[in-house]
């Protein structure tokens, strides 16, 4: 088949633009399917900025079952990358069923629609959290199920779910790709992460800092047990994240059954290593004050990448330095996100 279309739940957030870039450099034409609830759709023009094309755009609900039929109706779609959900922990405590219904109930009104359709090939985000609080790291996949909050039990359930339909159904060819932490942008400066609102996560508050819009960040606890003291993970290259992507569509279509596969880099740095890689990339002092922990985090944990590379043949390429200095270039380029006039592209942009 020449240029399969992929089905991209979510291809208008962070991750999903990216995965999108990603899969048009590979050949595939992908086609977005997003409610733009916390995403927007002025990506998509961003990524055509990119790649010479703009993905065309379903507005829809993962959970609207005519939608669905409709859109496979529409396309002729060969596969689904599903990164359609909702992903902040602390709001996930406060709705769970919130949770429940957008995570599971949507990835099995997918998975539904995609059998009505004959599409068998689906590629699943899923999470380092499904590993919960403290294994061991590196953290290898056969590590056991431990997530501590309602996010990560819908990350788990679906996971669960996809594996006893692959074993069910050899048709079926299924990748849950276990994101460690997605950092960065793609190095246009074109297209990046502007959450609505304050961000949660440590590289979008450093970036606003850096760019004058906060203070200062707060780490949130110094009194871990790792060599400075603050809270250590594995960020990964949000482009590397999306060639992944690529690189599971590929096993899944040729070999079927079911794989489950951490994206990391398989190295951790700690909060304060990334303050300094962000100051390095921007040529700005970064402000921070030490606060409390922050309740629910582990101290360290980062991947075992093994796997990834043996099953799929992907690793992680760029450093940590190359995640900030995309960040700073987007973050610059974009400090209002999507709501800037259109940036230049940058003159070193590659796809
Ligand atoms: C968080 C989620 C995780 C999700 C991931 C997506 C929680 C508990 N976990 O992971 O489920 O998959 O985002 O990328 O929300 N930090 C600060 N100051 C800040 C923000 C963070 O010091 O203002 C520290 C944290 O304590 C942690 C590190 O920076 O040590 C990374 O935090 P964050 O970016 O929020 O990611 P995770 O908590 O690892």
């Amino acid at each position: 088949m020449t240029n399969p279309k992929i089905l991209v739940t979510g291809g208008a957030g962070f991750i999903g633009s990216h995965a999108c870039v990603a899969l048009i450099a590979a050949g595939y034409r992908p086609v977005v399917l997003d409610t733009l609830v916390n995403s927007d759709a002025r990506s998509l023009r961003r990524v055509s900025r990119i790649t010479g094309v703009e993905p065309p755009l379903v507005r829809c609900d993962v959970r609207d079952a005519a939608a669905l039929d409709c859109a496979f109706a529409e396309h002729d779609i060969a596969a689904v990358l599903h990164l359609a959900g909702l992903k902040a922990v602390g709001h996930s405590v406060s709705d769970p069923i919130g949770y429940y219904d957008v995570n599971v109930a949507g990835s099995l009104a997918l998975v539904r629609a995609m059998e009505r359709a004959g599409v068998r090939t689906l590629i699943f985000s899923s999470s380092a959290t499904v590993y919960g609080d403290t294994p061991r790291s590196p953290i290898r996949e056969s590590a056991p199920y431990a997530a501590v909050n309602p996010y990560g039990r819908t990350k788990v359930m679906v996971e669960r779910m996809l594996a006893d339909l692959a074993r069910a159904d050899a048709r079926w060819g299924i990748a849950c790709l276990r994101f460690f932490n997605p950092i960065g942008a793609h190095e246009s400066g074109l297209l990046g992460e502007h959450p609505h609102g304050p961000p949660d996560n440590l590289v979008p508050y450093i970036s606003q800092v850096a760019v004058g819009e906060r203070a200062h960040v707060v780490v949130h606890g110094n009194d871990y047990e790792t060599p400075d003291g603050t809270g250590v993970r594995d960020y990964v290259h949000v482009m590397d994240v999306a060639e992944g992507h690529v690189a599971a569509l590929r096993h899944a279509a040729d070999r079927g059954g079911m794989l489950a596969v951490n994206l990391g880099t398989g190295c951790g740095a700690s909060v304060l290593e990334v303050i300094s890689a962000f100051e390095r990339a921007s040529g700005r002092h970064i402000a921070l004050r030490v606060g409390p922990r922050r309740p629910g985090d582990a101290p360290a944990y980062w991947a075992d990448v093994q796997h990834a590379r043996d099953r799929l043949g992907w690793c992680a390429r760029r450093s940590l330095d190359q995640m900030c200095a995309d960040s700073w270039r987007w973050q610059l380029a974009n400090p209002h996100g999507f709501d800037e006039r259109e940036p230049a592209l940058a003159a070193r942009a590659v796809i």
